[in-house]
């Protein structure tokens, strides 16, 4: 692939309206969304979403979220049983995807699917993304806007650290308020399922569903999520559940027993704060620890509620051994 230059767009008409135009070209435009920046295409243009692989340097069998405007659209493309309807009118917009059955008329290209028969469709509430989903004017195809295998991008800077020359454009819309990826609900069987925990606490979604989220299926493909080991990886190693550091290492702390880390994710212990500053804080801290030639990086414990099972779910990805 012959580099590019990306354009960095600014958050108004114009940067949208750039944005839109490129999209409706088949290229690439990463852009902002409440949990972490999408790298968007056309939905319904194959070479444009084999592009997406190219940049990301993504295996070809992960599939990918489609992300529209409003419930509507999202009918359009999938399924809706009583329970999609009851989690779309309860949590969209907003960190939801829902895994539900494909349409098959409605034009989604193949690879976005996998060529499965279901697909994850998601309505992201940040005024960026739903002004370019307004100007574009249909489902785009956008995973997460970083290289295959590396942290989640939660700021435009983070995009072309990683992707610049790959792709055509950022549209800037600052940091993402949420900072973790979508929590993933699988509606595709007679029980829903919980396949990523992320940035809406599966505890509310157990409560409007009045009943509890099963685990993936044990046969889950293995590009299912969470079967990637090392998928948010920084390039330190990372100790977990470390209430200090030994000699050597960096500190990622959480909460004010923490009070000497080097980086603490929320001095107060506040979930949400944490959430939002997690992958910016990997960034972070990976970079010092290569600096100042630290042995790894010791993570303090995170309560495993609310939001602290999805970070705890990501810490596990970035602490896990590297193929
Ligand atoms: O917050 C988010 O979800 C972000 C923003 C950009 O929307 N997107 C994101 O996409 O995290 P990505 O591609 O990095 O992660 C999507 C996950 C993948 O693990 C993929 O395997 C899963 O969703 N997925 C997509 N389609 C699926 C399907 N039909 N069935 C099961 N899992 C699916
Ligand atoms: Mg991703």
């Amino acid at each position: 692939m012959a580099p590019e230059t990306t354009e960095t767009l600014p958050a108004d008409a114009a940067g949208i309206a750039r944005a839109a135009a490129l999209l409706r070209a088949g290229r690439l435009v990463a852009f902002p969304t409440e949990t972490v920046y999408g790298l968007g295409a056309d939905a319904c243009n194959a070479r444009a979403v084999a592009g997406i692989f190219a940049a990301k340097g993504r295996p070809h069998f992960n599939p990918l979220i489609v992300h529209v405007a409003d419930a509507a659209a999202a009918r359009a493309i999938a399924l809706f049983d009583h329970r999609a309807e009851r989690l779309a009118s309860a949590f969209w917009p907003g960190a939801l995807t829902l895994v539900l059955p494909l349409r098959s008329e409605a034009g989604i290209a193949d690879l976005v699917t996998a060529g499965g028969a279901s697909v994850a469709v998601r309505v992201p509430d940040h005024p960026l993304a739903r002004a370019l989903f307004a100007a574009f004017g249909g489902p785009l195809a956008a995973p997460s806007a970083n290289p295959s295998g590396k942290v989640s991008p939660t700021t435009a800077a983070h995009v072309l650290a990683g992707l610049s020359g790959r792709i055509a454009a950022v549209l800037d819309g600052g940091p993402c308020p949420v900072g973790l990826e979508s929590t993933i609900v699988g509606l595709t069987g007679p029980e829903a399922r919980l396949l990523r925990p992320g940035g809406l606490p599966a505890e509310v979604i157990e409560a409007a569903l009045g009943a509890p989220l099963a685990p993936p299926e044990a046969d889950a493909l293995p590009e299912a999520p969470g079967m990637l080991a090392s998928h948010y990886a920084p390039e330190a190693a990372l100790r977990l559940e470390a209430t200090a550091p030994r000699p050597g290492e960096l500190w990622l702390g959480f909460g004010p027993d923490a009070a000497a880390a080097d980086i603490n994710l929320s001095p107060s212990g506040d979930l949400t704060e944490a959430a939002a500053r997690l992958f910016a804080a990997l960034r972070e801290i990976d970079a010092r620890a290569r600096a100042c030639g630290a042995v790894g990086i010791a993570v303090a414990p995170v309560p495993q509620h609310g939001l602290g099972r999805a970070i705890n779910d990501r810490l596990a990805r970035a602490a896990a051994p590297r193929p």
